[in-house]
């Protein structure tokens, strides 16, 4: 048995054990110690960490959620990490987010919206309900987390973010349609107001910092909004002064949803700014031409102090973005992202 032990962004650290044959995600599970995971199979990067000391095996870990370079870097993911000495592993996120008792992570919840917003995007709003179905419930989460929805009558789930925030009691996801998805076809052809899912959840490690006074910067492509807009909600609710600036990018103008909430958003939030961009566009009435990664640019040319910079959409965006950001002389600390992978 190793002795593997977890820091946390706060500085905190817990300990277990861990046989060379089970992942450490599955050893704290068995000792008690819930880290945050999702699909534990290497695939979803929710468990990613950095290893500072000890040496380990990485097995069957997806290229898309660990890149190369990365794994060079000493990240890993806990749920595909095999201990061959003590280690000790950094999480980013802080001690309270890791759980000591078996918490309720399996949820039925009733479709109460389902409705097209652009012409590839559906908002999906979840009424979660006890386990019986017969009354309504709140659902616990962090502003930035996702939950896992599962296809009724099949054992298909899929990662979605939530948009609003735990005290709406409702849940409310964009989520993008894609072709031949089995989410998406499932959207299209079989949901309907009134049906029931499971729900898995939540899960997730992007969510705000403590930012030492600094602005922020959202980074939002295409549905890359959810998670963005709940932090934005959050920070909405809880008064925070500091500038914030909401950039968000699609390819074409009929992709564009939600554009009038956020602006009656930004009038409700003297301290937030929008931006949108479109790719395929002239530009004009309330929208730039071009990418969000143009905006981040400009954004980032404005002030010498730096922001924290919050990324959230398809993985090449986030990948340009984490450039940009960099060549402008982001830490890389100061960085905070999600990457929208394929989650089946
Ligand atoms: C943590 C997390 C949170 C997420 N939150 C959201 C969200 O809030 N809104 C949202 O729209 N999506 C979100 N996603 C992405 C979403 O879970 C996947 O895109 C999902 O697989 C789509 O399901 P589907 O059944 O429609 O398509 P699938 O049946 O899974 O895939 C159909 C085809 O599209 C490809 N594909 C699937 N997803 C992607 C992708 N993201 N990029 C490029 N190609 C893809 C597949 O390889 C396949 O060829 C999130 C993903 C993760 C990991
Ligand atoms: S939980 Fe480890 S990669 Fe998904």
């Amino acid at each position: 048995m190793y002795q593997i032990v977890i820091e946390t962004e706060d500085g905190e650290t817990c300990s277990f054990e861990c046989g060379p044959s089970e992942d450490v995600i599955s050893a704290g599970l068995r000792q008690s110690v819930i880290l945050l995971a999702s699909c534990r199979a290497g695939g979803c990067a929710t468990c990613k960490a950095d290893c500072t000391d000890g040496d380990y095996e990485l097995i069957d870990v997806k290229v898309q959620a660990l890149p190369p370079d990365e794994e060079e870097d000493g990240k890993v993911l806990l749920c595909r990490t095999f201990p061959r000495s003590d280690l000790h592993l950094v999480v980013p996120y802080t001690y309270d987010r890791i759980s000591f008792e078996a918490i309720q992570t399996n949820w039925l919840a009733e479709i109460v919206a389902c409705d097209r917003v652009s012409s590839n995007v559906v908002r999906l709003v979840l009424q979660p309900l006890t386990a019986d179905g017969a009354a309504r419930i709140s659902l616990n989460f962090v502003p930035g987390q996702f939950v896992d929805i599962e296809i009724p009558g099949t054992h298909t789930r899929r990662s979605y973010s939530m948009a609003s925030v735990a005290e709406d009691g409702q849940l409310e996801f964009f989520i993008r349609l894609l072709p031949d998805g089995a989410f998406s076809k499932f959207l299209q052809t079989e949901a309907k107001v009134g049906m029931r899912v499971d729900l898995r959840g939540p899960a997730g490690s992007f969510s705000l910092h403590d930012h030492g006074g600094r602005s922020r910067v959202f980074v939002a492509g295409g549905t890359g909004l959810s998670p963005v807009l709940s932090m934005i909600r959050q920070l909405g609710k809880s008064s925070d002064p500091s500038p914030a600036t909401l950039l968000f990018g699609v390819t074409n103008r009929d992709e564009l949803f939600y554009v009038d909430e956020l602006k009656s958003l930004a009038r409700s939030m003297p301290s937030l700014g929008v931006r949108i961009a479109v790719v395929n566009d002239d530009g004009g009435n309330g929208v730039d031409k071009g990418t969000v990664i143009d905006l981040l640019r400009a954004e980032l040319e404005k002030s010498d102090v730096k922001p924290d910079i919050y990324l959230c959409g398809p993985p090449g965006m986030i990948e340009a973005a984490f450039a940009a950001a960099a060549t402008a002389g982001v830490p890389k600390e100061q960085v905070y992202l999600e990457k929208f992978l394929a989650s089946g």
